[in-house]
């Protein structure tokens, strides 16, 4: 089947890569000509295990085309894909304004019917409000052609984006046409073997679905927080009791895990743009709002028990930090805990080398030069000199260090873990000083 996907982001482009991979004919529209340029050089714009071989070999096979030029895309393409970003806008509500100008230009060029999938996570109504767009744009051209607007929300999660888009749990599809059915049903057919995986369902539901699937996600990762501080204070071990209802197979062992709060382009944006619908419609959604407020006070947990455990005196210290990016395996730093940590620290007057398997780059792009950043070449030179060591990713090598060094290198011998990482105990009986979350034994 020929598939346009409009902007080339993670959604977008992990997409295009496994439907070209699957042997579909895949085109990719951006309007960013330099991103297009390097994709076709095989310079891949993100991080992510196991995209640059897929997009490359599929390149070179010819299944999988880069263009800026939006006409030969909507050309193309019996089915549309609209995969562009919907940043939060000042009040937290989702930006349509890049869903809706490749509504127009699919309108504008579309040559014969058209089916428009919305890929990116957008709030419930806008798969009605692209309809009107399309039939407006369409009426101005004085043309009538037919078009179906379909709602598919993608779950992929980062790090893991391709294999979650190769073996989706679910593929949810908001339409109410016969036709789209079957010709979405076609589409996915590689990706649903051994059993259905395809929910069909109205727009709107499989819109609402997106979000409450994400929101769902948030709220326990701030219920854990929640119950981690008051673990806490109580003198128990949240990861006893993790371990205790995670046993419970109605509350499960994903997505209990404490820590230093969540980050990354989905939880943070998604929540705030649930209680913003929400609000527009006359609810007030106050589950919601504890998600969004636990996990804003969670990303300073680190900075308080540092800040406690120093009096206060933090100018002129040197903070070894582990971690940069929201969570492993990516380089991605949107709403990254560890950029609320350091700008606590710089604000306090402490310094802070760093290292990173993967964000140094992004990292610099964030933040560029500044004399109370190092970005260090390994996490062993992250410790020189420092005052103390933290940590705010769980990147698997951080997983077992080498404690000794760890307090050789230190000025003093004590670790901030924001993942809970290690056995408490192990480390008292080496002499190191170990604060994580909720381990208030
Ligand atoms: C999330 C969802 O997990 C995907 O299903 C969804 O498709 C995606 O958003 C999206 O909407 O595009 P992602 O943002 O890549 O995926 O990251 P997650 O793996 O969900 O992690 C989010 C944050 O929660 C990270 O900062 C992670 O450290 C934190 N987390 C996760 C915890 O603090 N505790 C946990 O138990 C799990």
């Amino acid at each position: 089947m020929k598939v346009t996907v409009f902007g080339i982001g993670y959604v977008g482009l992990v997409q295009a890569a496994v439907l070209a991979e699957v042997g579909h004919d895949v085109c990719c529209v951006d309007v960013d000509a330099q991103k297009v340029e390097n994709l076709k050089n095989g310079i891949i714009p993100i991080y992510e295990p196991g995209l640059t071989p897929l997009v490359k070999s599929n390149y070179e096979a010819g299944r999988l085309l880069f263009t800026t030029d939006a006409k030969a895309a909507v050309e193309f393409g019996e089915i549309q894909f609209i995969a562009v970003g919907t940043p939060p806008d000042e009040d937290g509500s989702a930006d349509l304004q890049y869903v809706q100008a490749v509504a127009r230009t699919i309108a504008t060029y579309m040559p014969e019917p058209r089916i428009v999938i919305d890929k990116s996570t957008v709030p419930v109504g806008t798969g009605d409000k692209v309809k009107a767009t399309i039939a407006e744009t369409l009426a101005a051209r004085g043309a009538d052609i037919e078009f179906h607007v379909v709602s598919n929300p993608e779950f992929l999660k980062e790090g893991a984006a391709v294999s979650d888009c190769m073996r989706p749990d679910r593929i949810v599809i908001g339409t109410e046409s016969d036709h789209v059915k079957d010709v979405m049903t076609e589409l996915y057919a590689p990706f649903n073997r051994n059993h259905d995986r395809i929910i069909f369902m109205d727009i709107r539901s499989a819109e609402l679905t997106k979000y409450a699937a994400n929101c769902m996600l948030a709220t326990k990762i701030s219920f854990m927080n929640e119950m981690a501080n008051i673990a806490e204070m109580v003198g128990a071990d949240i990861e006893n009791v993790r371990n205790g209802i995670g046993s419970d197979e109605r509350i499960g062992y994903h997505f209990i895990y404490p820590g230093c709060g969540y980050g990354g382009s989905c939880f943070p944006k998604d929540v705030q743009a649930l209680v913003k619908t929400s609000e527009q419609i006359g609810y007030d959604s106050q589950i919601l709002k504890a998600v969004e407020s636990v996990n804003a006070k969670q990303k300073t947990k680190l900075f308080e028990l540092i800040n406690r455990h120093f009096n206060g005196d933090l100018a002129g210290k040197t903070v070894a930090l582990w971690g940069l990016s929201f969570k492993p395996k990516t380089d991605d730093m949107r709403e990254a805990s560890s950029r609320v940590l350091m700008e606590l620290l710089w604000e306090a007057g402490a310094k802070v080398q760093a290292f990173d398997p993967e964000a140094m780059e992004e990292t610099q792009r964030i933040y560029g030069s500044r004399a109370d950043l190092n970005l260090m070449g390994t996490k062993e030179a992250a410790l020189n000199g420092a005052d103390m060591l933290v940590i705010c990713t769980e990147w698997q090598s951080f997983r077992a260090p080498d404690f000794d060094l760890i307090k050789a290198q230190l000025a003093e011998p004590v670790i901030f873990d924001g993942r809970n990482l290690y056995d408490p105990q192990r480390l008292e009986d080496r002499g190191i000083n170990y604060y994580a979350i909720g381990r208030g034994l």
